[in-house]
């Protein structure tokens, strides 16, 4: 354990070194926030411990009047009793099925996580070098088998839906492998498909992010709350490092210290990560940046 305590450290001063002298500052474009904080309570609410609240939809972030009508809920628990779990559900005012999986709430949780060697994505058709994080792959094995039948029986009781992946931290690694994964076996056109994560790790190789970018999803939003600083929390937005081949999917929207929303950040389709947000704070990270989004802390 203690050798992976200075990966971080490593990578930060690595990273640190790597930094651009000048970046000029972007201008940002004044946008409205709401839906994101919508989606970051569907992402939070995943974490609940309290099963018997999933059915009724009455833990206490679920009674928010932006997501009060979400209906058909179905939680998939750990097939394990690890940490991993998730839930599908409907929202008749979205229309969308939202698809959400749990993340890791602690240092010492995501450490004991990381598997950090990548692996081969298992789909077939997929051009050489579309590798991911071996421990993700896992975590999204596990729950598949449950959470794949669930979804297509909502697909079929909801034609005309958009299905909605979401996921905080480890969740929203996890729910971008989903989504690759059904839309690269057909079960959800990603044209009809977005991902909406928060303060997510990196989870795949220059070449999966590629391969992420020509997939085509509707919608791909990654965004980044982003303050001060504390260098384990390398491992939360930072890790697994660039300098492993490891790169993050467009398109970042970062908040900026001030609290606004940068939604210019010029990151691409092609594995290019933005240098104009998120990436100038590397030696910056903090813990309540990672665990509160919109004012909405993660529940227990
Ligand atoms: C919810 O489930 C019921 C029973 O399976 C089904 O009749 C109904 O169409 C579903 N509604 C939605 C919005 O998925
Ligand atoms: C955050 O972005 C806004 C808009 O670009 C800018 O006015 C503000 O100075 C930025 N805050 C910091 C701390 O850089
Ligand atoms: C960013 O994190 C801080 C905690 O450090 C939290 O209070 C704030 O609500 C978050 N900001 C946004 C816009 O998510």
């Amino acid at each position: 354990m203690h050798g992976l305590l200075s990966l971080p450290l490593l990578c930060l001063s690595l990273a640190f070194m790597a930094r651009p002298m000048t970046a000029a500052p972007a201008p940002a474009i004044a946008i409205d926030t709401t839906s994101f904080s919508t989606y970051f309570r569907y992402a939070a609410i995943a974490y609940s411990s309290d099963i018997s609240a999933y059915g009724t939809w009455s833990c206490p972030l679920c009674l928010d009047a932006s997501i009060r009508d979400t209906t058909n809920v179905t939680f998939t628990p750990s097939p394990d009793d690890a940490q991993e779990q998730g839930y599908i559900a409907v929202s008749p005012s979205l229309k969308t099925i939202i698809f959400a999986v749990r993340g890791s709430r602690t240092v010492e949780e995501w450490l004991n996580n990381l598997q950090i060697w990548k692996r081969a994505l298992p789909i077939t058709n997929r051009p050489t070098g579309v590798e991911v994080h071996s421990g993700f792959w896992d975590v999204w094995a596990q729950l598949r088998p449950i959470m794949e039948p669930t979804l297509a029986r909502h697909l079929n009781a909801n034609p005309g839906y958009t299905v909605t992946f979401v996921g905080h931290s480890l969740g929203g690694a996890v729910t971008q492998l989903a989504a690759v994964d059904f839309a690269a076996r057909g079960i959800v056109p990603a044209s009809n498909a977005q991902l909406i994560t928060f303060g997510q790790p990196r989870v795949g190789s220059i070449e999966f992010s590629q391969y992420f970018g020509k997939l085509g999803f509707k919608q791909v939003v990654r965004v980044i709350n982003k303050s001060d600083i504390v260098p384990v929390e390398q491992a939360f937005f930072h890790l697994p490092p660039a300098f492993l081949d490891y790169r993050h999917q467009y398109h970042e929207y970062w908040i900026n210290k001030s609290g606004v929303l940068i939604t210019n950040c010029n990151d691409d389709t092609n594995g290019k990560e933005a240098t104009n947000c998120a990436n100038t704070q590397i030696t910056k990270l903090s813990v309540p940046d990672h665990l509160s989004y919109f004012g909405i802390s993660l529940p227990k």
